[in-house]
């Protein structure tokens, strides 16, 4: 019996409902599978924690949650708590420091479900976006000075170093060839960033050199969004900077259908430290508590955990489950225009996963 340690991290909102939710189905996929064992601790970390002692999670987090072998994720995001706070302190407090520096983000149309996009299918539209997640826009470079005064300053600077950027493209040509249209768009702002991005797209250049079987193009960010959306099947494997990627993430989850759908992965690829899995949405306090929050990213991005793990038949079996439930409208909640809750899409994919065979 192969056994994995789990660390499930709820957090906030709809977090909790949703990890909750994934807990569930996790626990059902084990058992059907019976070649596995998933061994999970959940943490009571996030605001919540936060009001209580002052911190997003304890001073030994870090140290707890190396000895598991993946982290699955909720939200973070509190109304009454800064924002700046819950993702430094919790999410980018884990990210940074265990260098899960390629996240990936896989977008693709699941059957039953309508992109914003007339005419666009499946077929249309399937993509990987790559995500520098080390440095970039978001390495929290910078400062203020003369707080309050009519002369503040502050700066925001975005750090892009020859490691960084090499190993983010290396990973990303290496994805593209994995998958079958070996297709990779490098997006820049080379234009008007004449410093890191001009780095940028020279070492993107040099590790195409180390991948000939890959076709490549560069794109710049704003012709990018135009691109996705009038040419969506011009794009395959996506690569683009920690700022860029997240705002380019955002319109690719709202062309599949919701952001409620999404998923992704924080990796660490050289397994030295436990990788983080986690829906793209935020915690919607929106929503919260009323039992609505769509736990579909949840699942897929628990097929994303199943197969860093390597227990790629689980997660298959997962995926048809998934799609087997967003296939019928009736099971789709109200960010897709249905009226089904969490509960109900949960109890579907668990029938469908008893189903599969
Ligand atoms: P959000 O992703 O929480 O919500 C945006 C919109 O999408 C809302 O209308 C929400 O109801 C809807 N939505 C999101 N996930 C959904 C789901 N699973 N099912 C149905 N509807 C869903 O982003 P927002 O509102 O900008 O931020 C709320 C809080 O979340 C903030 O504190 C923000 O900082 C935090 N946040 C945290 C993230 C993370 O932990 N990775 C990512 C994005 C935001
Ligand atoms: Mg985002």
């Amino acid at each position: 019996m192969r056994e994995f340690k789990i660390a499930a991290i709820p957090a906030d909102g709809i977090g909790k409902e949703v990890v909750a939710a994934g807990l569930e189905v996790l626990d059902v996929l084990a058992k059907r599978d019976g070649g596995f064992r998933l061994n999970i601790e959940t943490f009571d970390w996030g605001s919540d924690y936060y009001k209580k002692h002052g911190t997003m999670m304890p001073e030994n987090g870090r140290e707890t949650l190396k000895q598991f072998d993946a982290i699955y994720f909720g939200a973070v995001g509190a109304p009454d708590v800064p924002d700046h706070v819950t993702l430094w302190g919790l999410r980018l407090n884990i990210c940074q420091p265990f260098d899960q520096y390629a996240n990936v983000r896989p977008t693709r149309i699941l059957p039953g479900i309508k992109s914003p996009l007339a005419g666009v299918g499946p077929r249309l539209l399937n993509w990987v976006i790559v995500r520098e997640n080390s440095e970039g826009e978001y390495a929290g470079q910078g400062g203020r000075s003369h707080r309050g005064f009519p002369e503040e300053v502050a700066t925001e600077v975005a750090i892009f170093t020859r490691a960084g950027v090499t190993r983010i493209m290396r990973f990303a040509f290496k994805l593209a060839q994995s998958r079958p249209r070996k297709l990779l768009t490098v997006v820049t702002k080379s234009n008007a960033q004449r410093h890191g991005m001009v780095m940028w797209d020279e070492i993107a250049a040099e590790v195409a050199g180390e991948f000939p079987d890959v076709t490549w193009d560069k794109m710049l960010v704003d012709a990018m969004t135009m691109r996705m959306t009038l040419k969506p099947e011009t794009l395959d494997t996506i690569v683009a900077t920690n700022l860029h990627a997240d705002i380019l993430s955002d319109l690719a989850a709202a062309l599949a259908g919701s952001l409620g759908i999404a998923p992704t992965a924080n990796l660490n690829p050289e397994r030295k430290f436990p990788s983080m899995f986690e829906p793209i949405h935020g915690s919607a306090f929106d929503i919260t508590g009323k039992g609505i929050a769509n736990p579909i990213g949840t699942f897929w991005t628990a097929c994303m955990m199943l197969d860093h793990l390597g227990e790629t038949a689980a997660s298959a079996r997962l995926m048809r489950a998934i799609e087997r439930v967003t296939a019928n409208p009736l099971l789709h909640t109200p960010d897709l225009g249905g009226k089904a809750t969490t509960r109900i899409v949960t109890d579907a994919v668990i029938a469908a996963i008893e189903a599969d065979n």
